[in-house]
C-alpha cells in the first residue's frame, strides 16, 4: 500500500459512492438503495445496486461489485493508487505516503532508471559512434532528421554482447539484479550477463505518465526478428501501454480524435503530420488498450495497412469490445501503404483525408462489409448465411435506432426485405440477452433450501446491524454453507463495535476483495427487500443445526458398541431434542 491507511479511509469518508456512479452512468432511487445502469456490461434497464451507506455496490446482471475505489479503478482504467490520488484530490485531502511502500516504489524507480540510462546511452552511440554510421545512414533515408531522432529519443545499440551492460555496471554503478528486472540484460547458460538489444535501432518506450519503460528494437540487417521488444517486467507490460500515447495525450484531448496504427515507425510518421498517434507494443489491440485511449477520447480511428493481414490483426482486439461509449471508426487507406509510407512519400494530406470523420467508416459498418464480402450474395442460402452473420455484429450494438439504421443498410446492400432483417437482428439479439457477454455472475442466487436462504436473511439483518440482533445470538457452526459462515465471522466483531442500526461501512472491509465471499457479501448489502426478525430467523437457523447434530448422533448410536458411549451420546441427543422442542415452542 502506498498510502497511509488513514488516509485512504479519510478519502473514503469524504466520496459518496452513489454520486460517483451518477457521474458516469444513470441512476435512480429504488427503496433504500439507487439503481444504476451497470457501466460493466451492456443493459438498458439498471441492474447495479448503490448503497452509499455501505459504500459498496452490485450488479445483479454481471456480478460486478466493490467501493469506491474499485469503481473509478474500473471505470477510468486506473490502478488502485491511481484511484485513490483522484478521488483524494477531489475530496482535498492529502495524502501521506506510508513508509513500508518504498521498497516497491523503490524498484518501480530504479528499473525506471536503468532504462531511461540505456536510451542516453543508445541515443549517444547512433548521434555519435562510428559503427552507428549504418544506423544513421538508415534513419536518414527514411526521413529521420536530427529532430526527429531527438524528440523521440531514438537510439542505436552496438553490436557485441555487452556494451551496455558494461556502461550501466561500471560507469553507473548499477546492479545486475536491476539491470536483469529491466529486461535490459540477460543471462546466458554460464549465468553470464549479456545486452539484450544489439545491431538494432531503438524506439525507446514510454508509459502514460511519460516515464521511459522498454523498448522496440529495429533490426538493419542480418539475423533475427524485425523487431525485438522489451519482455514484460513489472514496469513494461505491454497490455497496458501504448507506444506514443505520452507525446499524443494532450492533442487526444483536444482534437477528439486518437489513430490507431500499426508500429512504431507508423506513430512517428503520423505525429509528424500532426495528428495524435499510437501503436501497441508488438501484440494485438485488446480492451485495455482501448480503456486507456477512453480516458482521453471518444473517438478512436484505426489506421491500418489495408490489406487483409493488416485489417484481420487490427480488428481482433475490437472483436469484443462494447461499441457506444466510444465512437470506434477504419480509415480507408490506400492498398498496400501504411501511414508511415503515405507521410515519407509527402501524401500527408491523404493521411489527414483518411482518418476525417467524413472518409473513416464507422467500425460496425467495416465489419459487416467485410462480413458481406465473404458470402455470394446471389444465392439464397449464402443470403441467408450472410444475413444471419451480420444480424449478430448489429445485435451488439447498445442502441436501437442504430441497429435500425444497420437494418436498413443490409437491405440496401443484400436486397433482402427490411422486416426479415429486423427480425434476424432481435433473434440475435434475444439470443445474446441470454448470453450476457463479460464474466458469469457467481453463483448467489438465492438459495433453494429454506436454510440458505434464511441464513443469508440472517447476514442481511447483519449488514444492516438491525436492532432485532440484540435479542438473537448465533455462533459460526449454526450456518451449514461455509460462504455463510465466514460471512458472519467477518461481520460479527465490524457490527460489535457499532451501535444498533448503525449501519457498518462496508468499503474498507470488502470493497476491493474480489473472493466469493465478499461479493456475496456485497450483493447482499444491496438487496432491496424487508428485513426479518432476528429472534425468530436465530431461532430457525439453531434448530436446523440441532437437527443436524441429532441426525449424526442417531447414526452413531446405530453404530456404536460401547456401553458407555453409547450412554453418553444417547444422554446428549435427549437434551437436544428437548432444546428443540424448546425452541420450537418459543
Ligand atoms: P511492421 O513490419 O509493419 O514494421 O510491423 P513497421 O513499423 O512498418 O516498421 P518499418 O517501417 O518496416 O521499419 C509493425 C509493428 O509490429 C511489431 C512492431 O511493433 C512493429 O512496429 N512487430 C513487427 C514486432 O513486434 N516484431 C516483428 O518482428 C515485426
Ligand atoms: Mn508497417
Amino acid at each position: 500500500m502506498a498510502f497511509q491507511r488513514e488516509d485512504i479511509e479519510r478519502v473514503r469518508a469524504a466520496t459518496n459512492l452513489v454520486e460517483l456512479v451518477g457521474e458516469v452512468t444513470k441512476v435512480k432511487p429504488s427503496g433504500r438503495n439507487v439503481m444504476a445502469v451497470c457501466p460493466f456490461h451492456q443493459e438498458k434497464t439498471p441492474s447495479m445496486s448503490v448503497d452509499a451507506a455501505k459504500g459498496v455496490y452490485h450488479c445483479f446482471g454481471c456480478g460486478e461489485g466493490g467501493d469506491i475505489f474499485k469503481f473509478v479503478e474500473q471505470t477510468q482504467a486506473l490502478n488502485f493508487n491511481e484511484a485513490v490520488e483522484l478521488l483524494a484530490r477531489r475530496a482535498g485531502i492529502q495524502l501521506r505516503i506510508d513508509p513500508d511502500a518504498q521498497k516497491r516504489r523503490g524498484e518501480r524507480e530504479s528499473l525506471i532508471e536503468a532504462v531511461g540510462a540505456a536510451i542516453e546511452f543508445y541515443h549517444e552511440r547512433l548521434r555519435k559512434a562510428d559503427d552507428a554510421a549504418s544506423a544513421r545512414r538508415y534513419l536518414r533515408s527514411r526521413g529521420y532528421e536530427a529532430d526527429i531522432v531527438e524528440q523521440f529519443q531514438l537510439g542505436y545499440s552496438p553490436e557485441g554482447f555487452t556494451a551496455l551492460y558494461d556502461h550501466l555496471r561500471n560507469d553507473r554503478k548499477m546492479l545486475d539484479k536491476v539491470m536483469e528486472k529491466s529486461g535490459l540484460v540477460a543471462r546466458n547458460q554460464r549465468g553470464r550477463f549479456y545486452d539484450r538489444f544489439r545491431g538494432r535501432v531503438m524506439f525507446p518506450i514510454y508509459d502514460l505518465r511519460g516515464d521511459p519503460v522498454g523498448f522496440g528494437a529495429r533490426l538493419l540487417d542480418g539475423e533475427g526478428p524485425k523487431y525485438l521488444n522489451s519482455p514484460e517486467t513489472s514496469i513494461y507490460r505491454k497490455s497496458n501501454l501504448l507506444y506514443g500515447l505520452n507525446w499524443s495525450k494532450s492533442d487526444m484531448v483536444k482534437q477528439g480524435v486518437a489513430v490507431v496504427v500499426e508500429g512504431y515507425t507508423d506513430v512517428i510518421a503520423v505525429h509528424q503530420a500532426g495528428v495524435p498517434a499510437v501503436a501497441t507494443c508488438g501484440t494485438a489491440f485488446g480492451a485495455s488498450h482501448l480503456d486507456l485511449l477512453r480516458r482521453f477520447t471518444e473517438r478512436v480511428v484505426l489506421a491500418f495497412d489495408a490489406d487483409e493481414a493488416g485489417t484481420g490483426a487490427a480488428l481482433r482486439g475490437f472483436e469484443h469490445s462494447v461499441p457506444g461509449d466510444l465512437d470506434l471508426r477504419v480509415a480507408p487507406l490506400p492498398a498496400g501503404r501504411d501511414p508511415g509510407d503515405l507521410v515519407e512519400a509527402g501524401e500527408v494530406d491523404i493521411l489527414r483525408q483518411a482518418v476525417s470523420v467524413e472518409s473513416s467508416v464507422p467500425l460496425l459498418q467495416f465489419r459487416l462489409e467485410r462480413e458481406l464480402d465473404q458470402h455470394r450474395l446471389d444465392e439464397p442460402e449464402a443470403r441467408g448465411r450472410a444475413i444471419k452473420a451480420a444480424a449478430t455484429i448489429v445485435a451488439r450494438h447498445p442502441d436501437m435506432v442504430t441497429r435500425h439504421e444497420y437494418a436498413v443498410f443490409l437491405s440496401r446492400k443484400t436486397g433482402v426485405d427490411l422486416p426479415v432483417i429486423e427480425q434476424a437482428v432481435s433473434r440475435a439479439s434475444r439470443t445474446a440477452e441470454r448470453e450476457p457477454a463479460g464474466t458469469p455472475a457467481p453463483e448467489y442466487r438465492t438459495p433453494e433450501s429454506g436454510r440458505g436462504r434464511a441464513e443469508q436473511e440472517y447476514l442481511r439483518l447483519m449488514l444492516a446491524n438491525d436492532a432485532s440482533l440484540a435479542g438473537a445470538d448465533l455462533e459460526p457452526e449454526a450456518f451449514a454453507d461455509s460462504k455463510h459462515r465466514e460471512a458472519f465471522e467477518l461481520l460479527r466483531p465490524i457490527i460489535g463495535e457499532l451501535e444498533p442500526d448503525a449501519v457498518p461501512e462496508l468499503g474498507s472491509v470488502i470493497g476491493d476483495d474480489s473472493g466469493e465471499v465478499a461479493s456475496l457479501l456485497r450483493h447482499l448489502a444491496v438487496v432491496d427487500r424487508p428485513l426479518a426478525e432476528a429472534p425468530g430467523l436465530a431461532r430457525r437457523i439453531t434448530v436446523w443445526q440441532l437437527e443436524d447434530r441429532i441426525k449424526a448422533l442417531q447414526t452413531q448410536l446405530a453404530t456404536v458398541s460401547s456401553e458407555e458411549d453409547r450412554s453418553h451420546a444417547t444422554r446428549e441427543l435427549l437434551g437436544l431434542l428437548e432444546k428443540k422442542q424448546q425452541l420450537l415452542g418459543e
